[in-house]
This record gives structure tokens, sequence and C-alpha cells, in this order.
């Protein structure tokens, strides 16, 4: 990985001019998806402790969510204590002067710690955005030297945070099987108890020429399942919709979902993994905390068997570990790594 400069500082010169390599014309003719009507599903978790027919109706719900958009907002989820106090660490640590950040610095060959997305190239395009990535899960990965010392309160809140949004994507994974018609533990015992948990914690600067950069280029997420919180309600989040862009509007509280890639594998393609992006603002800094959960690093990623009993798999075998090489790596040629495995 090349290390790039610090957005965060440079959004702090109000430069008159932003550096070409933030600046992102091919994606200036693409459209928005302008439909104030048109919205991603909400799923009511408390519906699923009410009595079985509202069981039913949100567990059909989830399950067109998942196959149709990719993403779905999650409310009533009961984490809201532990989001609070994830969102206020890690609006501290940003806060933070630099120096500071940078004791939780990214190390050469790292995806961990402070710094910037994955720059492979010298004419790579840039994210406006710097971020702070963890991985608090499973426990053997855990390096918390790396974690930030400040606030004081950064870890226990993260700890707290990892564990209940745990615990939720394996709730929403237990859903998931139901509707899949597979037994539950063939897809929960992948992720549960030592999948892996990534937390990403993302910085958006306010741009002067927001329109001309983008904070997150556009990408599927190579993980299992992604639950996101946007931490200020300042929009940002856009899915791919009908071939444009549909912007994510916050509600307070919810956690947004989303498929990942290895989901759509074990699914074998009946659910989909969503191209997204983020967008910046003119005015206003935007943060948001992605958890993202993977499954353990001995399973293989591939069609679960129960589904490919009548349809024939849809995508390749690979290892894990494999996949996580070819997604870090370069050689997929700008590929994506479903495209890569589709049969
Ligand atoms: C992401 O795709 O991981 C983050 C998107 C966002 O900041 O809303
Ligand atoms: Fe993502």
């Amino acid at each position: 990985s090349i290390p790039v400069e610090n957005v965060q500082s440079l959004a702090s010169k109000n430069l008159i001019e932003i550096p070409p390599r933030y600046l992102r014309g091919e994606y200036e003719s693409e459209e928005l998806l302008d439909d104030e009507a048109l919205e991603i599903p909400v799923i009511d978790m408390h519906k699923f402790a009410v009595g079985p027919s509202e069981y039913k109706s949100e567990l059909e719900k989830l399950h067109l969510a998942c196959k149709d958009w990719g993403f779905f907002q999650m409310i009533n989820h009961g984490a809201l204590e532990e989001i609070e106090k994830m969102k206020a660490v890690t609006e501290e640590f940003f806060k933070l002067p630099l120096e500071e950040k940078m004791v939780s610095a990214q190390l050469p060959h790292s995806i961990e710690g402070y710094g910037q997305a994955f720059v492979h190239s010298d004419d790579q395009k840039l994210d406006w955005a710097d971020m702070l990535f963890l991985l608090p899960r499973p426990s053997s990965n855990k390096n918390t030297e790396i974690w930030p010392k400040a606030p004081p309160s950064f870890r226990p809140a993260l700890e707290e945070y990892s564990e209940k949004m745990h615990e939720l994507s394996i709730k929403l994974l237990r859903l998931m099987a139901e509707n899949l018609k597979v037994e539950p533990e063939s897809l929960v015992s992948k992720f549960d108890p030592d999948g892996g948990q990534g937390v990403r914690m993302n910085y958006y600067p306010p741009c002067t020429e927001a329109n001309k950069v983008l904070g997150l280029t556009p990408h599927s997420d190579s993980i299992g399942l992604t639950l996101l919180i946007q931490v200020n309600d300042v929009e940002g989040l856009q899915i791919r919709k009908s071939r444009k862009w549909l912007p994510i509007k916050p509600i307070a509280g919810a956690i947004v979902v989303n498929i990942g890639d290895i989901l759509e594998v074990f699914s074998n393609g009946e659910y989909s993994s969503i191209e997204h992006r983020a967008v910046v603002n003119n005015v206003k800094e935007r943060l948001s905390i992605a958890a993202f959960h993977s499954p353990h690093i001995d399973t293989d990623i591939a069609p679960l068997p129960e589904l490919v009993q009548d349809n024939s798999p849809k995508y390749k075998t690979i290892r894990h570990i494999d996949f996580i090489r070819l997604v870090l790596g370069s050689h997929l040629d700008g590929k994506s790594i479903l495209d890569y495995l589709k049969l």
C-alpha cells in the first residue's frame, strides 16, 4: 500500500483548487435516482418478538430486502446505547490533533489503523476521506496495541459495540437462513463464535468542490454482512439502483445493513451484494461507522450445499484466505471478486 496525504489536514488548508488526484470526472455524468418516494426497506426488529403473524410478515419483508435491494435499514434493534457511546468516541477521536491520531497509524503492509483506504498505484484516484480500521474479532486477531488510547473510553466503547454488532449480525443471519430454507447452523456456524469482524470509522471532511470528489469509490463489500451507522445525520451513502445512484437518507438510530459478496456467494446468488459509494458535503463533515462481519478464516467461500441441490452452483469455490488475497491484492485487474467467481 502506498501512503497518501491525510485528507482532514488537506481539507483544513482551504485550498482554492482541489488536487487533481481527488477529482472524479468519470462519475460526473452519472445520474442520481431522484425519487423522493423510493427508499430502501425498513426492518423493525421488534416485530419478530410480537407474535407469529408479525414475525412472518417481517420475515418476508426481510427476504425481499435481501433479494431485491441488498440493503435495508434496521430499527428497534436494541443497540442504541452502544451506538451512542461508539459515535461519541469516534467523533472525539477524529477531533484529536493529527499527531495524536497518528499514534494509531496504519503500519506498512497492514490494513489496520488510522490512514486511508488501499492505494496500489501512483495514478489511482483518491478518496476524500480518512479512516480508522480495527479488527475486534476474533479475539486472536484483536490487536489493542494499535487501538486509540484517547479518548480513554474508546476501548470499552468499541468492545461493547463490537459485541452488540456481532450479536445483531448473528440474529440477522439466523433469520436469513430461515428465509433461504437452510438449517440456521449451516450459515450461522460459519460466523459464530469465531468469525471475523472489522470496524471501519470513516471521516469525510467537507470539500469546497464536493460534487467533484468522492468520499468512497464505488464498491461492493467483500465480506459477509455489513452493519453501518451514519453518525451525524449528514447524508452521503448512495447505492446502485436501476443504473443510477440512490441516496440513503439517515434515519435517527437506524442501522443500515447490507449483504456482502460472501453472503451473495453463500446464498448462491439469491441475495445480492450491491455496489455503493459515499459522497461528501460541501460545508459539513460526515462520519460513518461500518462493522463488517466475515466467516471464520478456515471457511471455504462457496454456495451452501443445500442451495445447489436443484440448481447448479453459480460461483466457484475458493478458500477464504485466497479470497482475501485477491481482494487486497491488485490481481483482479479492475474486475470485482464476484465477476471473478461467477460461473
Ligand atoms: C462504506 O461503504 O463502508 C461506508 C459508506 C458510508 O460512509 O456511508
Ligand atoms: Fe461499503
